[in-house]
């Protein structure tokens, strides 16, 4: 790989051991790649910070370089960690709360900004073309797919390493010729009136080139759980979405065109409550958006409590401020607010027999780690099944 001559010094360690460390994460990582240069990136975003996740192992990793306390040299944000920072949630558990202040200590006193969210674009919206060093899968694809930005899916290891440097190898999406559509990905009338989590799933799990999608309807919402969906069960960092993707941000090169059958994605929402079940309802992976609560109110409106089961709904740690009266109406409803978490990185307090979400990567994530049975439906039938 070419390196400027200041980069050189650098990782001979004359900037500090932190700053040499980190160095030569990127470029060994980038040299496996094949990549032959450095960029700069303008925003870092680092996964991998919750405790329940990374353990002991992943606390002294992060502390070895916070010892020569250097300062992150771009605008850095934070993944959510293990606590419910806003203490208002009974459904996460916060028994690793002294650790999860010590790794969010480690990362803050280098200048991480507190958001602890998996949409650091609601903190930051990143231009087109911008270069980023995004950890999270369903942030790294919202950027490249929404907003245009490059960046490819980087782990929590490589997003700090680009923190402290600025920097982060030339490779994968942050080149042109890699951003280029090749299957061409339709709905069938039914499929594109379900959750759209439904076809993130299924195109995560059936697609291998980045998908050109075509979408009769576009909330954001249903966008950021389509996109998550598909980086969950399948290895996805970008998708091409008709109107959406900034123009001049992709190219099109169509070899295969596949449409989703109702049938290809009716096993996503098999598990359905029976009986006497106790219900989990989850809206909020990724992290609610704005439009997403106030959806959540209109609904909510006409209920006293939930009557089976609860409801959790996780947020940014921003919002508990910035939409006070809104969360105070949700929880004066026994909505369960957990901020700065989510039932993925962190432990539940208790056992439910059942999971309700909009999220595909909730239902992908939360049967594979905690073994529970998750079924997918639209945020109505969440509410009216936990309160009516
Ligand atoms: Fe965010 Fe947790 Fe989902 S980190 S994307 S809410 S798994």
């Amino acid at each position: 790989m070419h390196l400027t001559r200041e980069q050189e010094r650098a990782l001979n360690g004359e900037f500090g051991w932190a700053y040499a460390k980190a160095l030569e994460i990127i470029v060994k990582v980038g040299e496996s790649l094949g990549a032959d240069r450095l960029i700069s990136i303008s925003h870092a975003h680092i996964s991998g910070v919750s405790y329940s996740n990374i353990g002991e192992a992943g606390l002294e990793f992060l502390r070895d370089f916070h010892r020569e306390k250097p300062r992150f040299r771009v605008y850095t944000t934070i993944n959510p960690g293990c606590v419910d920072y806003g203490m208002l949630s009974k459904v996460i558990d916060n028994k690793f709360v002294e650790k999860q202040r010590q790794i969010d200590d480690v990362l803050v006193g280098m200048g991480a900004r507190p958001v602890f969210t998996c949409i650091p674009y609601y903190h930051r919206p990143p231009m087109p073309h911008e270069n980023l060093s995004w950890g999270e899968s369903s942030a790294a694809i919202f950027a490249n797919s929404f907003f245009g930005a490059r960046t490819n899916r980087e782990g929590g290891p490589l997003a700090l390493a680009s923190a402290i440097t600025g920097l982060t190898y030339y490779y994968g999406l942050h080149k042109d010729e890699n951003r280029v559509a090749r299957v061409l990905v339709k709905l069938s009338p039914k499929v594109a009136d379900m959750p759209l989590s439904l076809t993130g799933l299924w195109v995560g799990e059936n697609v291998r080139k980045i998908p050109f999608i075509t979408l009769e309807r576009k909330p954001l919402e249903e966008v950021k759980a389509l996109l998550a969906s598909m980086a969950a069960s399948g290895f996805h960092a970008m998708a091409v979405l008709e109107n959406i993707t900034p123009r001049n941000t992709y190219g099109i090169e169509i070899e295969e065109t596949l449409t989703i059958e109702v049938g290809d994605v009716e096993r996503y929402i098999a598990e359905k409550p029976s009986g006497d079940d106790e219900v989990l309802g989850y809206i909020g992976c990724p992290h609610t958006h704005p439009s997403e609560l106030i959806l959540l109110k209109k609904l909510i409106e006409k209920y006293k409590s939930p009557r089976r089961g609860r409801l959790l709904v996780t947020i940014p740690v921003e919002f508990l401020s910035t939409y006070e009266p809104l969360i105070k109406f949700l929880v004066s409803r026994g909505v369960d607010i957990a901020s700065g978490t989510c039932p993925v990185v962190s432990t539940l307090s208790r056992r439910f027999d059942i999971v309700l979400t909009n999220s595909g990567k909730a239902y992908f994530y939360l049967r594979k780690i905690h073994g529970l049975r998750v079924g997918i439906t639209g945020i109505r039938q969440i509410v009216e099944s936990v309160y009516r």
